[in-house]
C-alpha cells in the first residue's frame, strides 16, 4: 500500500515546510516537492493543502482497564486507542503493574492480555513495581531486555502501591546500571494518609477534601526526596503528573544543576483548578485524581516551565471512571472515590488550542511536548515522534484553523462525563494513518481492534 500525502505543512519538533510525503507500507519513503513525479503508481493521495502533518501524538501516561479502588478504569485497550486516535495519539505507553507477591513478568503478562486482539493503535507497557524483595531485583533487567525499559514506583498510597525510599534507591540503582528508568509518583503519601484519615474521622467527607488532604509542599516534598534518591543511586528520575508550582521549582533547581531528572504534567494541571471541586452536588467527584487539581496561579508557571525546557513533556494520566457506578462509590466518603480521569482524546486540541493558538509554546515545542520528547525519553525514537525517512507513518493531519466543542456527547472515550464540557477549542484531528493505514478519516472509524502492536522499546539514552 502507497500514500501520498501532498502538500502538507510538516512540523517536527525541528522542522516547518510544505512538502509531500510518500508511505510505502508501514514507513516514510520518501518526502520532497512534488513527489507526484516519482512516487510511481499510489494506492491513495491525501491533499494536505492548509493542513499540519505531524508525527502522531504519544502518551505515555495512560491507564486502560486498570483496577483501582474497588473498580477499572472504564476504558480498555480498544476503546481507549480508539479515542486516543480519534483525538491524534497513535501510540500510547500504558501502565502494566505487579501486585504484591507477584513476578515481574506475572504482572506484565496480565497487561499483555488486556491489550493483546484489543488495541487499535501501538503500545509500550510500562511496569508499576509494588513489591520489590532483594531476590526480585534482577527482574528489573529482565523486563529491559523484553522492552520495558521503564518502572513506576509510588511514594503514595500506604499499604497499596507505596514502596519505601530503600526500595527507591536499590530500584534506581539496578535500573540505572541497565538503561532503564524510573517514574515517579512523587507525594508524600504517609503525611496525606494521615490528613486524610483525620478528614474523615471529622466528618469533612466532601470531593473537595481530596485536594485538601493533599497540598503541593506532600508533592514538593516527594519530588525533592525522589530527585535525591536519584542523584545517590547515580540514576535518571521521570517525576509522573507533575501538578504545581512547589513540585516544579524541585525539578528547575536539579535541572540546573545538571542532574538527569525529567518531568511530565497533564492538560488538567495546565487547564482546570481547585475552584471546580466546590460544585455542588457530587460534581466534584469528576475531578478526583492525584495529585488533586491545583489554585489557578500555578498553571502560567507550568506553561513557563514548557517552554523552558523544565517540563519535558504533556501526558494525560488518562485513568477515566464513569460518574454512575463509579465515582459514585465515593459519595459519602471522597477516600473511596476511584482516582483518576479521562483526557486521552482531548490531549492533542486542548494543548494546540492553549498553547500554539494562545501564543504559549510554537508549533515545534507543541510538536515536541506531544510526541518527539516522549519518544525520546522512553527509547522510541526515531521508529516513532517524528518525520523522516524510516520512520514509522504515524502521521496526522490537523487542521489548525477548524473548532471544535468538546462534550461527552461527541467524544469517544467510553466515559459518561467530560472534564471539558462545551469548551471549544481550534485545532481538529482529520486524518489519523498508524503505521500508514487511515484509521481516523473525517471523523470515521477506520481502524480495526488488534491492529495495535506491542513496542519494546530503547533503553534509556
Ligand atoms: O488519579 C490518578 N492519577 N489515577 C491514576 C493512578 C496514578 O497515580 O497515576
Ligand atoms: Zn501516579
Ligand atoms: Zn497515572
Amino acid at each position: 500500500m502507497k500514500t501520498l500525502i501532498k502538500n502538507g505543512h510538516i512540523v517536527t519538533a525541528v522542522d516547518s515546510y510544505i512538502a509531500d510525503i510518500l508511505i510505502d507500507g508501514e514507513t516514510v519513503a520518501m518526502i520532497g516537492k512534488d513527489l507526484s513525479s516519482v512516487a510511481g503508481a499510489v494506492d491513495k493521495t491525501i491533499d494536505a493543502t492548509g493542513k499540519l502533518v505531524i508525527p502522531g501524538g504519544i502518551d505515555p501516561h495512560t491507564h486502560m482497564d486498570l483496577p483501582f479502588g474497588g473498580t477499572s478504569s472504564s476504558d480498555d485497550f480498544e476503546t481507549g486507542t480508539r479515542a486516543a486516535a480519534f483525538g491524534g495519539t497513535t501510540t500510547i505507553i500504558d501502565f502494566a503493574v505487579q501486585y504484591h507477591g507477584q513476578a515481574l513478568n506475572e504482572g506484565l503478562d496480565a497487561w499483555f492480555a488486556k491489550a493483546e486482539g484489543k488495541a487499535t493503535t501501538d503500545y509500550g507497557f510500562h511496569l508499576i513495581c509494588t513489591d520489590l524483595p532483594d531476590e526480585r531485583l534482577p527482574e528489573l533487567k529482565a523486563m529491559i531486555n523484553q522492552g520495558v525499559t521503564s518502572f513506576k514506583l509510588f511514594m503514595a498510597y500506604p499499604g497499596v502501591f507505596l514502596v519505601d525510599d530503600g526500595v527507591i534507591f536499590k530500584a534506581m540503582t539496578e535500573a540505572g546500571e541497565n538503561g532503564g528508568l524510573i517514574c515517579m509518583h512523587a507525594e508524600n503519601g504517609v503525611v496525606i494518609d494521615v490528613l486524610v484519615k483525620r478528614a474523615i474521622a471529622e466528618g469533612r467527607t466532601a470531593p473537595k477534601y481530596h485536594a485538601l488532604t493533599r497540598p503541593t509542599k506532600a508533592e514538593a516534598e516527594g519530588v525533592h526526596r525522589a530527585i535525591a534518591i536519584a542523584e545517590m543511586a547515580n540514576s535518571p528520575v521521570y517525576i509522573v503528573h507533575l501538578s504545581c508550582y512547589d513540585a516544579l521549582k524541585e525539578v528547575q533547581a536539579a535541572r540546573d544543576l545538571g542532574l538527569p531528572a525529567f518531568a511530565e504534567t497533564c492538560p488538567q494541571y495546565l487547564l482546570l483548578d481547585y475552584s471546580l471541586y466546590e460544585k455542588p452536588d457530587f460534581e466534584g467527584a469528576k475531578y478526583v485524581m492525584t495529585p488533586p487539581l491545583r489554585d489557578r496561579e500555578n498553571q502560567e508557571k507550568l506553561w513557563k516551565g514548557l517552554r523552558s525546557d523544565d517540563l519535558q513533556v504533556i501526558s494525560t494520566d488518562h485513568c477515566p471512571f464513569c460518574m454512575k457506578e463509579q465515582k459514585e462509590l465515593g459519595r459519602d466518603d471522597f477516600s473511596r472515590i476511584p482516582n483518576g480521569g479521562p483526557g486521552v482524546e482531548n490531549r492533542m486540541s486542548l494543548i494546540y488550542h492553549h498553547g500554539v493558538a494562545q501564543g504559549r509554546i510554537n508549533l515545534n515545542r507543541f510538536v515536541e511536548l506531544t510526541s518527539t520528547a516522549a519518544a525520546k525519553i522512553f527509547g522510541l525514537f526515531p521508529k516513532k515522534g517524528t518525520i523522516a525517512v524510516g520512520s514509522d507513518a504515524d502521521i496526522v493531519i490537523f487542521d489548525p484553523n477548524r473548532e471544535q466543542t468538546i462534550s461527552a456527547a461527541t467524544h469517544h472515550m467510553r466515559v459518561d462525563y467530560s472534564a471539558y464540557e462545551g469548551w471549544k477549542v481550534k485545532g481538529v484531528t482529520e486524518v489519523v494513518l498508524s503505521r500508514g493505514k487511515v484509521i481516523v478519516e473525517n471523523g470515521e472509524w477506520k481502524g480495526k481492534a488488534g491492529d495495535g502492536r506491542f513496542i519494546k522499546r530503547g533503553t534509556f539514552a
